[in-house]
């Protein structure tokens, strides 16, 4: 009688951008005989809107264990994830804990690991923006460093952590969990009746979509990019799903009064996957500060302005439809003015963005040459 072994993967998901990464990732898992996949929800995100809803959509299994951390400061929301989730990896112990992206849910749970001594794998390694007074790049840097698989969407991912020291076994260039995830599901959004919903169908219109919070905790600043969605008004209607965060910027400011007053400027509420994937395929152009957004509008080809000052996807702009533009209203109008009037952008496909991530990271995980007990400290 042969003896199975399985490799326990314990995966983490918190928030909203997660939920496409981790998707492709349970169904490669499930394909295989010789894997054991548990999946951790934080709870970081909690809104069915902002969470159970992608379960759903995207045959996410139902997490193992929800550790309903809800909301926080900074400083509250990692420790409460790091005092909830210790005990969870004491009693799995499993071989592997991955993480993707760079949410806190992602650098908090890698520390656990890396102080218990569990090999931990990063989905999404490498980015950077280089501007450290975004949360998220000092979650990524910190999580690439105590990473023992590091696994690129992009070559700058690569460069970035071979500049930092990481060595060079370590890092695996495999493509986009999230472009598994879109190209999977883009026949299935067709049937979206969002456009319909908005009475849209067969209009030209724009997308918008803000929630860091350089954007939308500075009333200033958020007032700036509606100067510049006022002119882009003047053309098409501005679809613009509202972030919990910015709803409620807007609403304690009389930012809420100004968009109230703003005609054709139509203010939603968040929205499943199937749905935004729809309104993204159909839209003249798509505004964001999203980092996933930028990657999905280079396979859609969809033009995409970037209100940011740099991107930690530089692919999106070497080779997709990506430009960066800022938050002042001049330049982003005379970027939008450019992609209406003369929409000459480069749209090429990244290497290696080909529905095929989930199986190549499954693939080094479970390689023989990977195996190796956790340094566990249980
Ligand atoms: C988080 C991530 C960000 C990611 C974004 C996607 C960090 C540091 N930031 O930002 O990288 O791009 O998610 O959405 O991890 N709220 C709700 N319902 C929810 C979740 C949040 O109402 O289900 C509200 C709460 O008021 C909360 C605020 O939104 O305080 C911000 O949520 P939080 O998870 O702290 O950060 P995000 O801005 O969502």
């Amino acid at each position: 009688m042969s003896i199975v072994k399985y490799m326990k993967i314990l995966n983490v998901v918190g928030a909203r951008p997660n939920f496409m990464k981790i998707a492709p990732l349970m169904a490669e898992y499930s394909r295989r005989e010789n894997i054991h996949a548990i999946l951790v929800h934080t709870g970081q995100h909690y809104d069915d809107t902002m969470s159970h809803l992608f379960f759903e959509e995207l045959g996410i299994p139902k997490p193992d264990i929800n550790l309903e951390v809800g909301s926080g400061s900074h400083a509250v929301q990692t420790a409460e994830i790091m005092k909830r989730f210790e005990p969870v990896l004491i009693h799995h112990k499993p071989d592997v804990v991955l993480v993707v992206g760079d949410v806190n849910s992602t650098i908090a749970c890698v520390l656990v690991g890396a102080k218990l001594g569990t090999k931990l794998a990063h989905v999404e390694a490498g980015l950077r923006s280089f501007d450290r007074s975004m949360p998220e790049e000092i979650n990524r840097v910190l999580t690439d460093a105590i990473s023992d698989f590091l696994f690129c969407t992009e070559q700058s991912g690569v460069d970035n952590l071979l500049r930092e020291g990481i060595p060079q076994d370590k890092v695996h260039l495999v493509g986009n969990v999230m472009i598994d995830t879109l190209l999977k599901n883009r026949a299935k959004a067709q049937s979206s009746t969002i456009l319909d919903r908005l009475a849209i169908n067969g209009h030209t219109y724009a997308l918008l979509t803000l929630h860091r919070p350089a954007n939308v905790d500075n009333p200033q600043v958020f007032g700036h990019i509606l100067d510049a969605i006022d002119f882009i008004l003047k053309d098409m209607p501005v679809i613009f799903p509202v972030h919990p965060r910015t709803r409620k910027n807007l609403y304690s400011t009389t930012l809420g009064q100004r968009v109230g007053r703003m005609v054709g400027l139509r203010l939603i509420d968040p929205l499943g996957y199937l749905d935004f994937l729809r309104l993204m395929m159909s839209a003249a152009i798509v505004l964001t500060d999203s980092g996933g957004i930028q990657e999905e509008t280079t396979i859609l080809k969809v033009p995409c302005l970037t209100l940011r000052e740099h991107t930690e996807r530089p692919a999106t702009v070497t080779c997709g439809s990506n430009q960066i533009v800022g938050r002042n209203p001049q330049r982003i109008v005379a970027a939008y003015k450019d992609v209406v009037n003369n929409d000459g952008k480069r749209y090429q496909i990244p290497p290696l963005w080909d529905g095929q991530a989930a199986r190549r990271i499954v693939d080094i995980l479970t390689d023989k040459k990977h195996e190796g007990a956790s340094r566990h400290q249980f």
